[in-house]
């Protein structure tokens, strides 16, 4: 099948109503695709998906992936004469300091959601899935992070419960599943975020505008990417990925910026008048992974890099979030 062909086909977001998943739903509704979404909007919210729900190549199922029976009675419903060629699936806890508080959170919203995901694709004959994996699998390490740094020891319950989830999916595609990619995200921002640095910080001054209260140091010091250079990002390797089992680390190229730049720049935009005080400790919260670097050179040599830099894409994310809460 030509690349083109595959890009037409239909497609399943899982997460689709949620900060990213409703950016990659308008992405492949642009590039031709039929999309059905299925969020249960714990997270997610119907708003994001405005312009997608206007259209007839979409349709939309607030479900909770961990009710198969209730997904599979849906998708056979939407598939009637299309079959779904690929699953998206970004549907996961994104709170990863709730995933610390309780760990049932991640265990059911970020292992499992991915553990049935791949049970109805078994059902539904679905050959190639795409999956949003994380830096937080690689836990603590020094230097540079590529796809084959190990041993992997995640230091949270959320990066625990994507790293078991890489294991299921490998173990598919020994079974029933043809394809799968998995990309390893970096901290991703942009509008509809429904959380992260920069939505907690404009959150918090929104509640008090003299003080700006900052989890940790503010030495924490991580590679941001905006969302919309993700998804470039992610349909290059879609497309390109050369094996059954194609593993990217995604990120901008060089460069990370610190939590002490974000916190200056968004009491700048946001209430210049605004103090900032730091909670202390070199960890946000338990679970943090205060500093990483990715290398990006495999995905560099398939041939995408990215335009921003990592501050740039915060420049970028605060003017977008500036109003939008
Ligand atoms: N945003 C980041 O910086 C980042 C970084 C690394 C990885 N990721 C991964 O990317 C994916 C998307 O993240 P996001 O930032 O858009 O988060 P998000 O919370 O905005 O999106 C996740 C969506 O999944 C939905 N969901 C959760 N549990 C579900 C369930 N049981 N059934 C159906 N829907 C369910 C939520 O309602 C939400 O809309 C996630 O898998 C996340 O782990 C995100």
């Amino acid at each position: 099948m030509l690349a083109d062909e595959r890009m037409k086909g239909t497609c399943l977001v899982t997460g689709a109503a949620g900060f990213i998943g409703s950016h990659l739903v308008d992405r492949l509704m642009a590039l031709g695709h039929r999309v059905i979404g299925v969020d249960n909007l714990t997270l997610g919210t119907r708003a994001n998906l405005a312009t997608a729900l206007t259209h007839e190549r979409f349709s939309f199922g607030e479900l909770d992936l961990n009710d198969v029976e209730a997904c599979l009675a849906f998708l056979r419903a939407e598939t009637v004469r299309c079959p779904i060629e690929t699953v998206w699936h970004l549907a996961a806890n994104s709170d990863i300091q709730a995933g610390g508080r309780d760990p049932d959170v991640d265990l059911r919203l970020t292992f499992l959601t991915t553990y049935n995901v791949l049970k109805a694709m078994q059902v539904l004959n679905i050959p190639q899935l795409v999956f949003a994996s994380t830096s937080a699998i690689y836990g603590e390490h020094d230097g540079l992070l590529d796809e084959n740094t190990g041993p992997l020891f995640p230091v949270s319950n959320y990066g625990a419960m994507k790293l078991a989830s890489e294991g299921i999916i490998t173990a598919a595609l020994e079974r029933f599943l043809k394809r799968a990619w998995i990309c390893r995200f970096p901290n991703v921002i942009g509008s509809r975020a429904t959380h992260g640095v920069i939505f907690d910080f404009l959150r918090k001054l929104r509640a008090n505008p003299k003080e700006l209260e900052v989890l940790g140091d503010g030495a924490q010091e991580k590679p941001y990417l905006h969302v919309s250079e993700l998804l470039d990002a992610m349909l290059f390797v879609f497309e390109r990925g050369p094996g059954r089992l194609n593993c990217y680390n995604i990120a901008p190229e060089t460069g990370a910026t610190t939590v002490r730049h974000i916190a200056e720049a968004v009491v700048q935009a946001a209430a210049p008048e605004a103090s900032t005080r730091y909670t202390g400790g070199s960890r946000g919260w338990v679970g943090d992974v205060a500093k990483f670097r990715y290398s990006t050179k495999k995905l560099k040599s398939l041939g995408w890099s990215p335009k921003l830099t990592s501050n740039q894409a915060v420049e970028l994310a605060i003017r977008e979030n500036l109003h939008a809460q």
